[in-house]
């Protein structure tokens, strides 16, 4: 099989023993395609990270939920976060014991405070009013508390999440308020965590962040772990050959942070990180059909079936991901072009890539868009009343298996069901 431009998922073996257009008539466009074995390597990067035994890796499930994933996760030793009581839903069905979950969440009823703690769930409360609904609802038990270190980082001002300009956290400040409501409900602290943002690709704040939630922690004598929260960022631009994230650096300055802290206190804490996007973007790449070639202007447009309800991330973050270009044929046929990358949805915003320079794309072509593993799937949509796509693995022997079917036109009706006349 010849192609046009596939350089990252050549090198990776991503498709196995199978081919993107072989995958793309057998499923059909869109289609979100995972490699097992890439998802296991940044699984056990991660594992491995520091050599201190009580250390966890806590995967941030909303970056991808499908249940399939999840499952290879936990084999590989992780456990996980929960953002909402769907998402303990699915972490429960895929196997993960309740012991396993931290819900990390914000603004919630009292109805899914409740839905945690009959499922047995630790739950982190994001404020101060969020922890005394939790004591009124569980008096007596155990609790975690966000913190907000007062230090952000990220790939886009929506997803900083540590600082002065979010909602997320409880300001150090209010330590007095939170030891008050502690004891008036006779609540256990055994966790403090904190996610200072999304994607950082060089280590400074992340390591100043955990420095101040160690030395941070010494405030409440029951605890039994910190968790340092996720954002470790993965290389978009690898047709450009960004450099990933330097994770032996990171490692052995957050093993210095964690024996300072063990002889300074004496106390061996249970150390947790939370990633979603590195473990899960680099094994996810989305293929989408060419269905349309124009010109408007002075834009060359490539029309394909990857709307922004497929991918939402370019149109919402005006986040970059490399293209890649399927097609069989010799791989001579590979003169130059800028291009637009558009879908399908009714809405200008709807550009997946803008200005490529990429050999040229003709109708029909197969495109696939890298490092897809994360926030794709997840944030996708039926607008348009367009039905989501299917998800593909690839196994650890190179074999293609359907993990989640594409939605039907009758998905589009089962809310009305009942209702319908
Ligand atoms: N922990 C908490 C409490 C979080 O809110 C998040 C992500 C994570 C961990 C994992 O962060 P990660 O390691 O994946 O960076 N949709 C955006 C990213 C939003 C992240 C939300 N919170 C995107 O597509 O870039």
């Amino acid at each position: 099989m010849n192609y046009i431009h596939n350089i990252w998922t050549e090198k990776t073996n991503f498709f196995g023993n199978t081919d993107p257009l072989a995958l793309a008539s057998k499923y059909g466009t869109p289609l979100y395609v995972y490699n097992e074995s890439i998802l296991r390597s940044r699984c056990k990067a991660l594992t491995s990270l520091i050599s201190y035994p009580a250390f966890k890796v806590n995967y941030s499930a909303k970056a991808n939920t499908n249940l399939s994933l999840l499952r290879i996760i936990r084999s590989e030793g992780l456990t996980v976060d929960a953002m909402s009581a769907g998402e303990l839903f699915l972490e429960l069905k895929a196997g993960f014991t309740p012991e396993e979950i931290l819900l990390v969440c914000n603004n919630v009823s009292d109805e899914e405070l409740r839905f945690a703690i009959d499922a047995g769930v630790l739950i982190s409360a994001d404020s101060v009013s969020q922890l005394r609904r939790i004591g009124q609802l569980n008096r007596g038990g155990k609790v975690a508390v966000r913190i907000n270190p007062g230090i952000g980082a990220g790939h886009h001002e929506k997803v900083i999440t540590g600082g002065q300009k979010t909602k997320f956290g409880v300001d150090p400040q209010f330590t007095a308020e939170l030891k008050s409501i502690l004891k008036e409900f006779n609540l256990h602290l055994t966790g403090l965590n904190q996610h200072i943002g999304s994607l950082f690709m060089t280590p400074e704040s992340y390591i100043e962040a955990a420095s101040f939630l160690l030395s941070y922690a010494q405030n409440f004598p029951e605890l039994q772990f910190v968790d340092f929260g996720g954002g470790f960022g993965i290389p978009y631009h690898k047709d450009s050959q960004e450099k990933p994230l330097d994770l032996k650096t990171l490692g052995s300055e957050l093993q210095k942070l964690i024996d300072d802290f063990v002889r300074k206190t004496g106390k061996k804490l249970t150390i947790k990180i939370e990633p979603g996007r590195f473990i899960v973007a680099e094994c996810g790449v989305l293929l989408g059909r060419v269905h349309a070639l124009k010109q408007n202007a002075q834009t060359l447009y490539a029309g394909t079936d990857i709307g922004f309800n497929v991918l939402i991330r370019p149109a919402f973050y005006g986040s970059h991901h490399d293209i890649e270009i399927y097609r069989d044929v010799p791989a001579t046929d590979s003169e130059m072009q800028k291009v637009t990358i558009v879908g399908n949805i009714c809405e200008t915003g709807d550009i997946l890539a803008k200005d490529r320079t990429l050999p040229s794309i003709k109708e029909n072509d197969v495109i696939g868009v890298l490092d897809a593993g994360a926030y794709g799937m997840v944030m996708s949509s039926n607008y348009n009343c367009r039905l989501r796509p299917a998800e593909v693995l690839i196994d650890q022997s190179g074999n293609d298996i359907l993990i989640r079917r594409r939605d039907t036109l009758e998905d589009l009706l089962i809310q009305f069901q009942d209702l319908l006349p």
